[in-house]
């Protein structure tokens, strides 16, 4: 308390609100060393290519194990790098139970995997857990086709609908922040 006629000690100011921090998105497929990765790849070039990289975090795995520690299939290389995405260097990991406490986008490349997603989700899981493709614009299709067993066609289809949907989320996402 202050004494007689003293003024009164000034009301503290009001903390000034945390800055949010910057949404975590992860891009989830079978294997992680094609859709994947594909989608990490073209969505981090188009994040740098709006300034946003330190904005918005991106990451993928798989839901199975075959393919940890590998590199992207060649042939989602070899795509990726005739359109101008580099996603040499990523390498597959296994969806793991922390990643839901540190994305807040789990984005399925099809209906099977977003099941697992679903399934092995934490009860109290908060994110949006989802298909990417639900991000693309006026898409016919909602499934990323698995390209792996299939011709190079697969592929250069990957990369269509990742890059639409890639725009769809970068949209959904700065409307957010
Ligand atoms: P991804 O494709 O899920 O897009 O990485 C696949 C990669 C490997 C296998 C299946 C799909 N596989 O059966 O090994």
């Amino acid at each position: 308390m202050s004494k007689p006629g003293a003024p009164e000690p000034a009301a503290p100011e009001p903390a000034a609100p945390e800055p949010a921090a910057p949404p975590q998105v992860l891009f989830v497929c079978l294997g992680n060393i094609c859709r994947s990765p594909t989608a990490e790849g073209v969505f981090r070039q188009r994040l740098a290519a709006r300034g946003l990289q330190d904005r918005i975090g991106v990451d993928s795995c798989g839901t199975a194990g075959w393919h940890v520690g590998k590199s992207p299939d060649p042939r989602s290389t070899d795509a990726a790098r005739v359109r101008g995405y580099d996603i040499s260097t990523l390498r597959a990991r296994q969806l793991q139970w922390e990643d839901y406490y540190s994305f807040d986008y789990l984005l399925a490349m099809d209906e099977s995997n977003l099941d697992v997603l679903r399934r092995e989700a934490p009860v109290d899981y908060a994110g949006h857990i989802g298909l990417f493709l639900e991000f693309a614009a006026d898409s016919p299709v909602l499934e990323v086709p698995d390209p792996y067993y299939g011709s190079g066609d697969g592929f250069v289809r990957v990369l269509e609908l990742v890059e639409a949907a890639s725009e769809g989320l970068i949209e959904e996402l700065l409307q957010r922040a």
